[in-house]
C-alpha cells in the first residue's frame, strides 16, 4: 500500500512537471494567435517557435521604440514590459 501510494506521488509529480513545461507565460496568448507555437500549424506569420531567444527580444525591443517599423508589431510591442518580453521569448525558443 505504502508502495502504491509513493508511486502514485511520483506519478502526479511527473505530469504536474509536464505540464509546467509546456505552459505558455503570462501574455504568450497574445502572440500565439498569429505566430504559432508548434510545428505542426500553419501560418501566413512568421514563426518564433525555436528562434533565437535574444532575437525575439531584440526584435520586440526595437518595434516597441519605433527603430524597427512594422504592420501591427510596433503597435503590440508597446503594451509589453521587459520582463514580459523575456519570458515570451524564453518560451517561444523551447517550443518546436
Ligand atoms: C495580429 C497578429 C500578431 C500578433 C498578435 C503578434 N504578432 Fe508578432 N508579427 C506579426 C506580423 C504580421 C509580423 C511581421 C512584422 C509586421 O508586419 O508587423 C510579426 C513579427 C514579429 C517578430 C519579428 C520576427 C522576425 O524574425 O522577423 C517578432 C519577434 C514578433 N512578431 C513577436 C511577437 C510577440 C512576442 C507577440 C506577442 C506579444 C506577437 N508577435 C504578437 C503578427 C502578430
Amino acid at each position: 500500500m505504502l508502495r502504491l501510494t509513493v508511486t502514485a506521488i511520483g506519478l502526479a509529480s511527473i505530469a504536474v512537471a509536464v505540464v509546467a513545461a509546456a505552459e505558455p507565460p503570462a501574455g504568450a496568448v497574445s502572440c500565439s494567435g498569429c505566430h504559432p507555437s508548434s510545428a505542426r500549424v500553419t501560418s501566413p506569420v512568421v514563426r518564433l517557435n525555436g528562434l533565437d531567444r535574444a532575437a525575439i527580444v531584440k526584435a520586440m525591443q526595437d518595434f516597441r521604440s519605433g527603430q524597427r517599423t512594422g504592420t501591427v508589431m510596433d503597435r503590440i510591442a508597446k503594451g509589453f514590459t521587459d520582463e514580459e518580453i523575456q519570458a515570451i521569448a524564453a518560451w517561444y525558443a523551447t517550443q518546436r
